[in-house]
């Protein structure tokens, strides 16, 4: 099916440990189903700062244009937290999400049956939970302007942010969740602080207005963020789709992360908008950052990486049979009882980076024979 083009942007901390991994799944791709990727790797983050003075090159950016798909490991810490703005290791992301429009990032929080009693919330509450955020994730108060800190000059200082949104970027956001939802629970709950917020209003306004002229057979529903993160953990079951902001989609989905047992489980895609031939930029990273803590050691859970790559298999390329390969591959595993630190549980067996990934090559191994 012509040539499937891959660029690997690993970054920092966790992210070259857990993207050496996804390396080992694309090579038994080629090996053991045929096919084939043309993969490429560049530096991002704090690996960019520190070999080529700025957190993402141009050239970079042109590689991820012409590339079919980012896959995007982590970047950021302790060693870059000093820096200006713009020169930090998450301005490298930031760009990547803002010159490929990648507006809508989709964070699917699904409750594997082997960790219900992982998660820090009642296995009755967890159990069969398949939640999808939809983030928007270009624009609001992360881009707009003014924005900055500045010296009132009599010992203060004032430090600015602007949330805002448009009507075109809120229609554009809202229909992905509605199609995601049709082809899911058919519902959808818009979440905003449209009570003390403009911006929150016209996100209501908007989504309803949309509902009404062409969405009109999903179930819609509004809240306020404040209260959607109260119920996220009270009744989590009650939601399908969550289509929200930048900032409230961002923290919302940690919140997510901890149904599902660990943060180190949650993948992401964030997509554009379709060409003339359907195809979307895309790039797929985990929801987790680079963990400076645990950094090195080989404890990283590479799993919420490895699902991301099946996002990619599906969204980018249609490989949905091997993309659901690897989702029963990694059920398999959890299964048995094996656990990386994070998702540690009394009577299982604790196991690294590497033995995790391993094992679960072993398994497609099996389901592919
Ligand atoms: P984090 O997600 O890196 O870590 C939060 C906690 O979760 C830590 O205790 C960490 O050990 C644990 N954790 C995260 N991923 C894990 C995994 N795969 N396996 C096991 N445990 C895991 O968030 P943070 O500590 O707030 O941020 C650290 C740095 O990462 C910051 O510089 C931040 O800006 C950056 N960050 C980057 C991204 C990204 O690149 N997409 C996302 C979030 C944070
Ligand atoms: C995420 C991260 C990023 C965000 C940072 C690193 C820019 O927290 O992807 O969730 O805030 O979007
Ligand atoms: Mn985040």
């Amino acid at each position: 099916a012509g040539t499937r083009s891959l660029l690997l942007l690993p970054g920092d901390g966790i992210g070259p440990e857990v993207m050496r991994q996804v390396r080992r799944y694309i090579d038994w791709m080629a090996r053991k189903r045929g096919i084939e990727f043309t993969v490429e790797e560049g530096l991002v983050g704090g690996a960019a700062i520190d070999a080529q003075g700025v957190p993402l090159t141009d050239a970079t950016l042109e590689k991820a244009k012409a590339a079919d798909a980012v896959l995007f490991g982590a970047v950021g810490g302790p060693k870059w937290d000093g820096l200006g703005f713009d020169m930090r290791p998450e301005a490298g992301l930031l760009r990547l999400r803002k010159e490929l429009d990648l507006f809508a990032n989709l964070r699917p929080a699904k409750v594997f049956d082997a960790l219900v009693d992982a998660s820090s919330l009642k296995p009755d509450i967890v159990r069969g939970l398949d939640v999808m955020i939809v983030r928007e994730l270009t624009g609001g108060i992360y881009f707009g302007e003014p924005r900055g800190i500045e010296d009132l000059g009599n010992g203060q200082r004032r430090g600015v942010n602007t949330q805002v949104y448009t009507t075109a970027e809120i229609h554009r956001v809202a229909r992905i969740a509605f199609e995601l939802a049709r082809k899911r629970g058919n519902k959808v709950c818009s979440v905003e602080k449209g009570n003390v917020m403009e911006s929150g209003l016209l996100w209501r306004q908007e989504v309803t207005a949309l509902h009404r002229a062409e969405y009109g057979d999903v179930e819609l529903s509004h809240m306020l963020a404040d209260a959607c993160s109260m119920q996220l953990v009270r009744n989590p079951g009650q939601f399908d789709v969550i289509v929200t902001d930048n900032l409230f989609g961002d923290m919302l989905s940690d919140e997510a992360a901890m149904l599902t047992g660990s943060i180190g489980m949650l993948p992401s895609a964030s997509l554009g908008a379709p060409d003339a031939d359907g195809r979307r930029r895309a790039l797929y990273e985990p929801v987790h950052g680079s963990a400076p803590d645990i950094a090195g050691r080989d404890m990283a859970n590479p799993i919420a990486m490895l699902l991301s790559l099946g996002m990619a298999l599906r969204w980018s390329f249609d490989l949905h049979a091997e993309a659901d390969m690897l989702e029963q591959a990694v059920q398999n595993v959890l299964r048995t009882g094996m656990r990386t630190s994070d998702i540690m549980q009394p009577g299982m067996a604790r196991c690294s980076t590497s033995v995790m990934a391993d094992t679960i090559l072993r398994e497609l191994d099996k389901l592919a024979a």
